[in-house]
C-alpha cells in the first residue's frame, strides 16, 4: 500500500529510482513521484498515474542527474489521486522533502497547531505534517531534527527525508510500516518491499521501529533514536529476479494461477511422507506442554488469505478436538475480549505485512496467546512478531489478485492440521491416511484441473462478457469457496457477484433471481450433493441460467444445470484447491474481455499497510 523506494551511491538515482517503482507499483499506482539530489539541491517530480506517466512527465520537464533519491508510488488514503497530493511532498520551503507510507492518525491536530504558527499547506493528504514539523523543529543538524520530530507523530509510517540543507543524505525510518535497507556494492538502497530491488542486491536489512537509518554515498549507520549505534545482521532474500518476470504470459494474475502446481509442490517439499507430516519449524515453541495447554484455536486473516482460513477452520473442526474459530483481522479485537495463554492463535498473510493482520497479531501477543504466522513471505514484519513462522513456498505473487498464495495456504493448513492432530490426538487414523494420500497427488490434480478447466472458462467470459451480475452458491466447503470466487470476480471483473450458501436462498435471496440471471453452483462435496442439487433446482424454477462445478465421478449435476464444468475428484477438504482454479480463471478472462488491467485492478493495492 504505496511503496517507497531510495538510492544513494555512485550511479545516476533516476533511472534506478524508476525501474524499481516500476517494479513496487502492485502496492498502489494512483499517482508517483521522484526527489533527485545533485548533491548541490533537491528537485521533485511528481504525477497523477503510473509510473509510466512519470516517465512521460520527465521528457517534457527532466531532472538533472544526480547520484540520489527517493521515489514514491501511491495508494490514496487522504486526498484524491492527483499530482498536487502525490509524494514527495515538501512543507513551505521545500526544505525537508518526504515520502510516506501508513498514515499519520494525529494530523489534524498536529495541521492545526502548524497553521496557527504560520505554515501553509498545499495537499489533503496526512503526510503534509511531516515536511512542515521538520521545519518547524530545525535545529540544523539534519538527524537530530528528525528525532525532534519522531515523537510528535501517531499512527504507522515508513519515512523516508531528504533535507536542502543536507543535500548527500537520505533518513529512513519505520514505525509498523515495513521499509528495508538493500545493500549493494558502493551503493544502498531503500524499499517497502524487497521485490523491487532483487535485480540489484539480496542483501537487506528491515529497519525496526525505534530506529533511524542514516544513508550517505560512503556508508550506513543505524542508531537508536537515544543515538545508539547499531551492528545490524543482514538477511539474504531466496527469490530469484527471474520469478518475478512475466516470461511468456500476458498478465501476473494467469501467470500466477499457471504456477499453482508448483506452487503445492514447493509447500509440501520435505513436509509430507507415507506416515505424517514435519513441521520442525513449530518444534521449539510448540512442545507437547504447551500443546496440552491449548484450549482454543483462533484462525485470524483478511480477504482471500480469510477464506483459505475458514477451509483451515473446517477442517480442524473435522480433525482436532479443540474449539476452532475464524475471524476478519479488523475485527479480531471486537470479537475475542477473552484471549489468554491457553490459546494458539494463527494468522495467515501472504504479504506478511497487512497492517490489519499485524494489528491482531499485537492485541493476541499482548494477552500471551501463542502466535504462529504462517505467510508466503520470509523476513516480513509479521515474521518477526511471530513465536513462529511456517512458510508456503508459493514464490513471489506479483498481481494484487491472490491465486497460488490462497492455494499454498490451504495445502499448509492441512499439514499443520495433521501436525497438531498427531500431537494433540483426536484425529482417526483413516482420516488422515486419506488425507496424506490426496495430499501427495495434490499437485497432480492440480495440473489437470487447469488443463480440463481453462478453454471452457474462457468462452465462459466470452459469453457472459455482458453481464454484470452473477450469484455463486455452494454448501459448507463449497459456500466458502464461493465467497473467494465472488471476491476474485469483484476485484478483477468488476462484476457484482455474490456469494450465498445455496441452503440460504430461500430464506431472502431468491428474490434477486430472475431469468437468465448467470448462477454458479458449486457441487463438490459428495455429503451434502443431494440438498445442493435442490437448491439448484430452486434456482433453475427461477429460470436463472446455471453452470455447475463438479467432480468427475458425478453424474446427478449435469442434468439440472444449463452447463456443467468437470474437475477432478480428490479429497473433499482439497477440493475448494481444485474448485477454486475455474474461479480464479472466470476472474481472469471475464476481467480481460472486460479490458480491465487485472494485473492492477483498479483501487486496490497488493499489501495494505494501513488499517
Ligand atoms: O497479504 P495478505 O494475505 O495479508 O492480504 C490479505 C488481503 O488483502 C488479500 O488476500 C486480498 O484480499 C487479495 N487481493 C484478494 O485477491
Amino acid at each position: 500500500m504505496s511503496g517507497i523506494v531510495g538510492y544513494i551511491g555512485k550511479r545516476k538515482a533516476k533511472p534506478i529510482l524508476l525501474d524499481c517503482l516500476e517494479r513496487l507499483d502492485y502496492r498502489g499506482y494512483d499517482s508517483a513521484g521522484l526527489a533527485i539530489s545533485d548533491l548541490k539541491q533537491i528537485e521533485i517530480r511528481k504525477t497523477e498515474g503510473r509510473i509510466k506517466d512519470l516517465r512521460d512527465l520527465l521528457l517534457v520537464e527532466p531532472m538533472e542527474s544526480g547520484v540520489l533519491g527517493i521515489g514514491h508510488t501511491r495508494w490514496a488514503t487522504h486526498g484524491n489521486p492527483s499530482s498536487v497530493n502525490a509524494h514527495p511532498l515538501g512543507g513551505c520551503t521545500n526544505q525537508f522533502v518526504v515520502a510516506h507510507n501508513g498514515i499519520i492518525e494525529n494530523y489534524p491536530r498536529l495541521k492545526q497547531e502548524l497553521v496557527k504558527k504560520g505554515h501553509t499547506f498545499t495537499t489533503d493528504t496526512d503526510t503534509e505534517v511531516i515536511p512542515h514539523l521538520l521545519e518547524e523543529n530545525d535545529t540544523g543538524d539534519f538527524e537530530e531534527t528528525v528525532c525532534k520530530v519522531l515523537p510528535l507523530l501517531k499512527g504507522s509510517y515508513a519515512l523516508a527525508i531528504m533535507s536542502a540543507s543536507h543535500p548527500n543524505q537520505i533518513i529512513a525510518v519505520s514505525q509498523d510500516n515495513p521499509f528495508v535497507i538493500g545493500f549493494g556494492k558502493e551503493e544502498t538502497f531503500l524499499t517497502s518491499d524487497i521485490p523491487a530491488l532483487l535485480s540489484y542486491t539480496r542483501e537487506f536489512y528491515p529497519i525496526k521501529n525505534g530506529e533511524i537509518a542514516l544513508l550517505t554515498p560512503d556508508k550506513v549507520t543505524i542508531k537508536t533514536c537515544c543515538g545508539e549505534i547499531l551492528s545490524p545482521n543482514h538477511i539474504t532474500a531466496a527469490y530469484n529476479p527471474q520469478d518475478m518476470m512475466l516470461q511468456d504470459y500476458d498478465h501476473f494474475m494467469l501467470k500466477e494461477i499457471f504456477e499453482q502446481p508448483k506452487a503445492v509442490e514447493e509447500t509440501l517439499k520435505d513436509r509430507l511422507d507415507a506416515d505424517g507430516v514435519r513441521l520442525p519449524e513449530l518444534e521449539d515453541v510448540l512442545t507437547d506442554e504447551r500443546l496440552q495447554n491449548v484450549r482454543k484455536i483462533h484462525i485470524v486473516a483478511s480477504g482471500t488469505s480469510y477464506h483459505s482460513g475458514m477451509i483451515g477452520k473446517k477442517v480442524m473442526d473435522h480433525l482436532l478436538e479443540i474449539p476452532v474459530s475464524v475471524s476478519y483481522s479488523s475485527d479480531f479485537h471486537d470479537e475475542h475480549p477473552t484471549l489468554s495463554e491457553s490459546n494458539l492463535v494463527i494468522f495467515l498473510s501472504q504479504s506478511g505485512e497487512t497492517a490489519d493482520t499485524l494489528s491482531a497479531l499485537r492485541e493476541a501477543k499482548r494477552h500471551g496467546c501463542t502466535v504462529i504466522a504462517v505467510t508466503n513471505t520470509a523476513g516480513s514484519t509479521i515474521t518477526r512478531k511471530a513465536d513462529c513462522t511456517i512458510l508456503t513456498k508459493a514464490g513471489p505473487e506479483m498481481a494484487v489478485a491472490s491465486t497460488k498464495s490462497y492455494t499454498a495456504q490451504i495445502t499448509l493448513l492441512m499439514v499443520l492440521t495433521i501436525w497438531l492432530a498427531d500431537k494433540t490426538g483426536g484425529a482417526g487414523e483413516k482420516d488422515v491416511s486419506d488425507l496424506l494420500r490426496s495430499l501427495a497427488r495434490l499437485k497432480q490434480d492440480v495440473e489437470s484441473t487447469l488443463i480440463m478447466t481453462k478453454d471452457a472458462i474462457d468462452q465462459f467470459a466470452q459469453v457472459t462478457y455482458d453481464q454484470d451480475h452473477l450469484f455463486l452458491i455452494g454448501r459448507g466447503f463449497d459456500h466458502v469457496l464461493a465467497l473467494e470466487g465472488a471476491l476474485k470476480l469483484q476485484e478483477v471483473a468488476y462484476i457484482h457477484a455474490d456469494a450465498y450458501a445455496a441452503g440460504e436462498m430461500k430464506h431472502g435471496t431468491m428474490a434477486l433471481i430472475t431469468p437468465g440471471v448467470p448462477v454458479i453452483a458449486l457441487a463438490t462435496q459428495p455429503h451434502v450433493l443431494d440438498k445442493t442439487i435442490s437448491n439448484i433446482k430452486e434456482v433453475k424454477a427461477r429460470e436463472a441460467f446455471v453452470v455447475g462445478i463438479t467432480t468427475v465421478d458425478d453424474e446427478l449435476v449435469e442434468s439440472v444445470v444449463d452447463e456443467v464444468m468437470y474437475i477432478p475428484s480428490t479429497h473433499p477438504f482439497l477440493m475448494p484447491i481444485l474448485a477454486a482454479i475455474p474461479l480464479q480463471l472466470l476472474a481472469y478472462y471475464s476481467g480481460t474481455v472486460r479490458g480491465h488491467d487485472v494485473d492492477r485492478p483498479r483501487n486496490l493495492a497488493k499489501s495494505l499497510t494501513v488499517e
